[in-house]
């Protein structure tokens, strides 16, 4: 497409003309044709300087992805757990891995088996200031985010599929990743409540954090089967729980109770290697069953039902481990 087709707003760089024909929906637009001719909001201005009066130190770091089912509400419990002189740290559904980039371990293996998510975070690691410069160039408004949306990932090079991936992480409703059938992303826009991109100097701690991390993609059961003595794994696998409008849903597959059978089964194998575990779910009759055996802490969390803040109510969740603490 030419570029002579996208034209901007007087101030917020509104695209209105893109992306007219079928044809022109897979022409490859560089992302820099989306860019926004208006600063970076001031709000963006406020996190730069708590981040970078933070510095180089072990302060903890948020996460650069929004990601639902995070447990940033329950890190201090979670964090009780930790020991630095463990020899890595393990965690299978990393998700926005909230725990790992508070922890700051220095040895990590992150998975999911979300590849877009997976290879987001490589690109970071390799060069967040650029992921950070393009993303925050590309216009926040509905008309762009439902044209980046549009983009067939698998016509864009690794570095535009990271920067599409924040750009619609940041923007889209409440921070969920959800697919059609076809495997595209299909969250709406954030209208009421929109996200920010975080300062560039989180992505560059992330990056530094991330370089310590061995990132994987695939099933929780390929990273399980690395666990040896000494590791502490962390697992917080999505929710199960057929009685309760919990969203699950993180990919074309979801969650089944024959996973969490089958996460059992690894978590017997692991604690027999001489490994330590934490896992944090609903506090439900199915997971106070199967994982009976090992030590249980009941936490209350505030949650949003179904993932809408209108619905926010006290939940109950539950920590399981083999840690004595
Ligand atoms: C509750 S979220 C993890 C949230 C994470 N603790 C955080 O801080 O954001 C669960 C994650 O498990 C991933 N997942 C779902 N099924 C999986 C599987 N079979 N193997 C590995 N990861 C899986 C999802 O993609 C999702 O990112």
């Amino acid at each position: 497409m030419p570029p002579s087709e996208i034209s901007y707003g007087f101030k917020g760089a509104i695209l209105t003309a893109a992306l007219r024909t079928k044809e022109h929906n897979s022409v490859n637009i560089p992302f820099f044709a989306l860019a926004r001719l208006t600063k970076p909001r001031s709000r963006q201005g406020g996190p730069l300087m708590s981040e970078q009066l933070a510095g180089t130190s072990a302060a903890p770091v948020t996460p650069v992805f929004r990601w639902a089912g995070s447990k940033r509400k329950i890190l201090p419990t979670l964090a009780e757990y930790w020991n630095p002189k463990y020899s890595r740290y393990v965690e299978p559904f990393a998700g926005s891995a909230a725990l790992f980039f508070s922890l700051q371990p220095d040895r990590a293996v992150l998975g999911d088996v979300n590849s877009d998510l997976i290879d987001a975070y490589k690109v970071i690691r390799d060069r967040p200031d650029d992921v950070h410069r393009a993303v925050t160039k590309i216009a926040r408004n509905s008309d762009t985010y439902y044209a980046v949306r549009k983009r067939n990932p698998s016509r864009l090079s690794a570095f535009n599929r990271a920067v599409r991936f924040v750009y619609l992480n940041r923007y889209c409703f409440n921070g969920i990743y959800r697919t059609n059938n076809d495997g595209h992303f299909n969250v709406p826009y954030a209208h009421t409540k929109p996200g920010v991109v975080p300062p560039i100097e989180r992505f560059r701690r992330c990056a530094t954090l991330l370089q310590r991390a061995d990132l994987r993609v695939g099933d929780f059961g390929n990273v399980l089967k690395t666990v040896r003595k000494g590791d502490f794994v962390y697992l917080d696998p999505p929710y199960v729980v057929e009685s309760r409008r919990v969203f699950r849903k993180y990919d074309e597959r979801d969650f089944s109770h024959s996973d969490l059978e089958r996460l059992k089964t690894h978590v017997v194998a692991i604690v027999n290697k001489g490994a330590s575990f934490i896992l944090s779910y609903a506090d439900c009759a199915e997971v106070r069953k199967l994982f009976s055996e090992w030590r249980m802490r009941r936490v209350r969390v505030r949650r949003n039902v179904a993932g809408f803040v209108s619905a926010r109510r006290l939940a109950n969740e539950v920590v399981v481990t083999n840690i004595d603490i």
